[in-house]
């Protein structure tokens, strides 16, 4: 998807005020597809205004599900959705569209493998390019027959019912893949165990529950068993901590900044970014509210100065989304190397390449690794013409590298931004001092 749409970003010295940022994506996803599943009216609040948000959404409406959005606010939509239970999908009458969204096209695969009937799932150019093997063979291992492109989209996904479980060994960290996995679980006939290299984000496993489904942790393993029945529910999902980010960055390069992020989601598998920014320098206050649900709070950050900091293999998984707009902070001032973030190539974009290609237009020092890079701070940016390549979060890492530099920046395709944030162009100018 993405948008066309050219902006120009002039430098500023400071970013200063509140931000309620939007739903959060990955659990949007999550919520609308257990209440899919569930028996029962849901109803989510702060439901994201992304366009990958609204693809799982309008896929589930081809699946026979009825979604509403019934009113929408500064957390985002209020969506109502009626479930149609385990086993009530229908066959849709053409192809599904996940449009730009990963999550959307691999978290529904596992649902669409236990459904009788054959479903084809595809989306926009960028999304064709991603690679589903990863899923593909742990959905044929359960019993379900999926035809790709030499595994990448679309599918045609042959359901079987039931599924059979496995026990199943991640070899990339991707709560997309688990996720999947635990929803073919979900209507497989005994348990299903994925067990991960290192944690991923859980939103999949805390959401479940939510609906009333029952899921273990023990260490790196999460099991389900398959048949249980989720029940509605009425939710509210937290602002997203990814989209903060770039706030959370802007203020911390910016001399004088400050910026308080309000109702964002603090789920501990999400808020590495928080450690990283205090290491490289950022003064950061975290007020955690109480919730019966998945953890929300306000982020208080100040600018503090910049250093150079290294972000471990190890820490990758809890702040991959974020690794373009670290990149971008490192170009304010200090340094980051970042390894073991081979998965960026996976994106929206080949995240090491196109960021490394669009900030060196810009006048940044940066070397491009196999699984990483390194951005050496030593330099000011001179601002310059890039290209967001179809990838909203490299539209947005290359405007907040832009506040920092000499001259103005024109990014081109900025409108694909709106895949996960369509205000933030106009947030940014909300903030500046
Ligand atoms: C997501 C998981 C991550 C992340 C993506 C959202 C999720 O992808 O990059 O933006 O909601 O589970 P992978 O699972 O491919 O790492």
């Amino acid at each position: 998807m993405g948008s066309p749409q050219s902006v120009v970003v002039r430098p500023t010295p400071s970013v200063r005020g509140p931000v309620r940022p939007p739903g959060d994506k990955s659990i949007s996803h999550r919520y609308a597809l257990f209440a899919a599943l569930a028996e029962g009216t849901s109803t989510l609040n702060g439901y994201s205004t992304g366009a990958d948000c609204a693809s799982t959404l309008s896929c589930l409406r081809a699946l026979g599900v009825a979604v509403d959005i019934v009113g929408r606010d500064a957390t985002g939509l209020q969506v109502r959705i009626v479930g149609r239970g385990l086993r009530g999908f229908q066959k849709p009458d053409g192809a599904l569209d996940a449009g730009n969204s990963g999550s959307t096209i691999r978290m529904l695969a596992g649902v669409l493998a236990a459904q009788p009937f054959v479903t084809q799932i595809g989306g926009d150019e960028s999304l064709s390019r991603r690679p589903m093997r990863r899923i593909i063979v742990p959905l044929e291992r359960m019993g379900a027959r999926i035809a790709s492109n030499d595994g990448r989209p679309p599918l045609t996904i042959e359901g079987a019912a039931p599924l059979r479980p496995i026990a199943f060994q991640t070899d990339v960290p991707s709560a997309q893949v688990k996720s999947s996995v635990l929803l073919a679980g979900l209507h497989a006939d005994g348990e299903t165990r994925v067990t991960e290299t290192v944690q991923t984000r859980d939103h999949t496993e805390q959401g479940l529950k939510l609906f009333g489904v029952d899921v273990h942790r023990a260490g790196l393993t999460v099991s389900i068993h398959g048949g249980q029945h989720p029940h509605a529910a009425d939710l509210n999902v937290p602002g997203d901590i990814s989209s903060a980010a770039f706030w959370m960055v802007a203020a911390s390069a910016l001399p004088a900044s400050e910026v308080t992020v309000s109702d964002v989601g603090l789920n501990p598998t999400r808020t590495a970014i928080i450690n990283v920014l205090r290491r490289m320098g950022a003064d950061i206050v975290v007020e955690s509210a109480t919730t019966d649900a998945e953890p929300m709070g306000r982020i208080v950050v100040r600018h503090g100065g910049l250093k150079a900091v290294e972000i471990a293999p190890e820490e990758v998984p809890g702040l991959i989304d974020e690794l373009p707009v670290l990149a971008a902070l490192a170009t304010h001032g200090g340094a980051l190397r970042v390894t073991g973030a081979g998965e960026l190539r996976y994106k929206e974009s080949d995240r090491i390449s196109e960021l490394a290609d669009g900030l060196r237009r810009m006048g940044a020092r940066i070397e491009e690794l196999s699984d990483g890079f390194h951005v050496h701070g030593d330099r000011r940016l001179r601002g310059g013409e890039v290209d967001a390549r179809n990838d909203h979060r490299l539209a947005m890492a290359f405007a907040i590298a832009a506040l920092g530099a000499t001259g103005p920046t024109t990014i081109h395709d900025a409108g694909a931004a709106a895949v996960s944030y369509p205000e933030f162009f106009t947030v940014l100018e909300s903030l500046r001092a």
